[in-house]
């Protein structure tokens, strides 16, 4: 089991249907419009994330999601369904990972793409909106995580799946030897089984109407709580990036 493959969480109730994912929904179609689907090609294999339209011509996502090629999708539901005409499928320019990205750790598992062509703006692609500084998550909030990930250890959906999340507190993310609270949320109340669900790495954490994290990592077993980077950390940097790679821009 790759672990990037291993999203958010899933729990089942003793008493649950096997394969049934427990708090997880699909999601109306296109009420996500900020989602994008991303192809991550890898030495010999091929892999999926998730990510969010930040610009017009940038998708934010986590940075172990780099691959050799990545293709990203927008304005989808179902990622399998050819005749989804709101689908706009762009590939990636330029993948701009976290300088101080650390693959061991996961510390800085943040990723700018800069698409070749802009995305068009419609009722089933847009952008999602960052925090401004100063802009906090606090324990008991509780959030939402889409995704085409995992709904169990095995199988990936081809629908757009959302879960509630509730913020936790730092220290029980302390289990997490690597755990850094000052670039990283907790996320997943362990307690509540009916709150997880598996959603894809480098997807939004989205708060009200805010991206405020990114799907990060978590243990093999899918269990919450999980980790996701804390975007109001990287304001400045995602700011600047997209500011240089548009100057480079030769038209
Ligand atoms: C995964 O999907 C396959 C094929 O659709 C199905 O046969 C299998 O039962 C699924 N596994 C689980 C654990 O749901
Ligand atoms: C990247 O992947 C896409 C879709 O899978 C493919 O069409 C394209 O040729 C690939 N590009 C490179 C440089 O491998
Ligand atoms: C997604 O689309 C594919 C191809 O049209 C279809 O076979 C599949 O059943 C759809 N999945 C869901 C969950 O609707
Ligand atoms: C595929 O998408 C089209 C257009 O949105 C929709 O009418 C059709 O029902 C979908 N098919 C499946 C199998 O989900
Ligand atoms: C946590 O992250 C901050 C910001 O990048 C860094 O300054 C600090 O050294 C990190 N702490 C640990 C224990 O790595």
């Amino acid at each position: 089991m790759q672990p990037f493959l291993l999203l958010m969480a899933f729990l089942l109730a003793p008493q649950a249907e096997a394969g049934k994912i427990i708090g997880g929904h699909e999601v109306e179609p296109h009420s996500r419009p900020y989602m994008a689907y991303l192809r991550v090609k890898k030495p010999g294999y091929t892999a999926r994330c998730g990510g969010f339209l930040v610009r017009e011509d940038f998708v934010l996502t986590a940075a172990h999601c780099q691959g050799c090629n990545i293709t990203v999708t927008l304005g989808a539901h179902n990622i399998s369904n050819k005749s989804e005409s709101t689908q706009q499928v762009i590939k990636v320019k330029k993948s701009i990972p976290h300088p101080k990205y650390d693959r061991k750790t996961k510390a800085n598992d943040i990723m700018l793409l800069q698409l070749e062509r802009e995305a068009k703006l419609t009722n089933a692609v847009s952008v999602l909106r960052l925090p401004k500084k100063g802009v906090m998550v606090k324990p008991g909030m509780m959030c939402r995580v889409a995704g085409w990930g995992c709904y169990n250890l095995i199988n990936t959906s081809d629908v757009l799946l959302e879960v509630q999340l509730e913020i936790q507190t730092d220290d029980l993310c302390n289990s997490y030897r690597s755990y850094n609270k000052s670039i990283e949320i907790c996320v997943g109340n362990p307690n509540k089984i009916q709150s997880t669900f598996s959603g894809d790495s480098g997807g939004p954490l989205v708060c009200g109407n805010l991206a405020l994290g990114i799907v990060s990592f978590g243990n093999d077993n899918g269990k919450p709580p999980r980790v996701e980077t804390k975007i109001s950390s990287f304001l400045s940097w995602i700011k600047e990036t997209m500011r240089r790679f548009q100057l480079q821009r030769p038209d």
